[in-house]
């Protein structure tokens, strides 16, 4: 099983600078919220997306093909600054998901909305989104900030469209694919790239980066939609709250899928009884692990983490390119 620490490796000292960096970008006045900025910069996940910028940047920079050096730090200003804009839009993105979903506990710990209600939480996100942009507005690396910007406007068309289909519970293949696109891989995707813009790569790099981060996103996502299924995950989140929520994700869809018209009418019926019903949820969890959705889905998984280590194998190789191999394994085996 691969450990993230394996894939920080190549970077660890510019992870240890960029947290510095975050910290100094991100202090107010007033108590309450130094105490929200605290919580939520002391709460953050895993970095996938700041490792993903560091590595990609690594990766596709000129001055890859020198010697890599352990402890010395690979990454200049403008790299950090693309981590910290995908991260705070990512946490940003989050935090108004839980006011979305009335979720209580995000990553083993309470919510913003959950410590302050929703109507702080709604303006922490503001908050953080606003610092983000004029961060980067300040630093003029007007090239990165564009880069990097349009992916608020994606997201948000991917969650209005997660929430229309999860009303009218009509989610397809093709939906979801779409769904899981805008409000996931896009980020994703753009941070790959971003890494690569942030040291001036070539034209190429930059789409190769894109298409990378593309499919690792996708995967990353799906994983994600598996692991809500999953009753041993380590989420810090309750499993099944996909049901209770209404979603339609790839697991169900595998299922519904080899469904006769009247199953699959039931089926979406059960779906409708999960926001109040733990008997619907847990009737529907068991027909998806029955009938193999969990492992059907995980093969569309493992299609897009091929796809991703395809391109990397492009490359010549490096630490880095090893720890961005390593990532994709970690995606597709993680339990958390
Ligand atoms: C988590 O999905 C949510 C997202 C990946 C995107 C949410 C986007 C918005 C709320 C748009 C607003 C964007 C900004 C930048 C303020 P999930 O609910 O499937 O995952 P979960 O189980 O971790 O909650
Ligand atoms: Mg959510």
């Amino acid at each position: 099983m691969i450990n993230l620490d394996s894939i920080r490796m190549p970077i660890v000292s510019d992870l240890e600078a960029f947290e510095e960096f975050l910290r100094g970008q991100f202090s107010s006045d007033g108590k309450l919220m130094s105490e929200m900025l605290t919580h939520v910069l002391s709460a953050r996940g895993k970095s996938i997306r700041p490792i993903i910028v560091m590595l990609t940047s690594a990766l596709t920079s000129s001055a890859n093909n020198r010697q890599w050096v352990e402890g010395e730090r690979n990454c200049t200003k403008r790299t950090y600054l693309a981590a910290m804009m995908v991260e705070m839009l990512h946490t940003a993105s989050l935090i108004h998901d839980d006011v979305i979903d009335n979720a209580d506990m995000r990553r083993g710990k309470p919510s913003a909305n959950a410590l302050w209600q929703s109507r702080n939480a709604v303006i922490l996100g503001d908050y953080l989104l606003a610092r983000t942009m004029s961060a980067g507005m300040e630093s003029a690396q007007y090239d990165l900030v564009s880069h990097i910007i349009g992916s608020v406007a994606t997201l948000c068309e991917g969650e209005v469209l997660q929430s229309q289909h999860a009303a009218d519970k009509d989610t397809t293949r093709q939906d979801y694919l779409d769904i899981i696109y805008k409000k996931t891989a896009s980020l994703i995707s753009i941070s790959a790239s971003a890494g690569a813009v942030s040291v001036m790569a070539s034209r190429e790099d930059v789409e190769q980066m894109r298409r990378f981060g593309e499919a690792l996103g996708m995967a990353f996502q799906i994983q994600d939609d598996i692991l809500d299924f999953s009753r041993s995950a380590k989420t810090g989140k309750p499993s099944n709250n996909d049901l209770r929520e209404g979603k339609i994700t790839l697991p169900l869809i595998e299922v519904l899928e080899q469904c006769t018209s009247d199953e699959r009418q039931r089926l979406i019926e059960k779906l409708s009884e999960c926001a109040h019903d733990e008997s619907a949820v847990d009737y529907l969890q068991g027909v998806v692990e029955a009938t193999g959705g969990m492992a059907l889905a995980a093969r569309t998984m493992n299609s897009y983490i091929t796809k991703a280590t395809s391109i990397l194998s492009r490359y010549a190789d490096s630490p880095y390119r090893e720890a961005l191999i390593n990532l994709c394994a970690f995606v597709a085996q993680r339990d958390n």
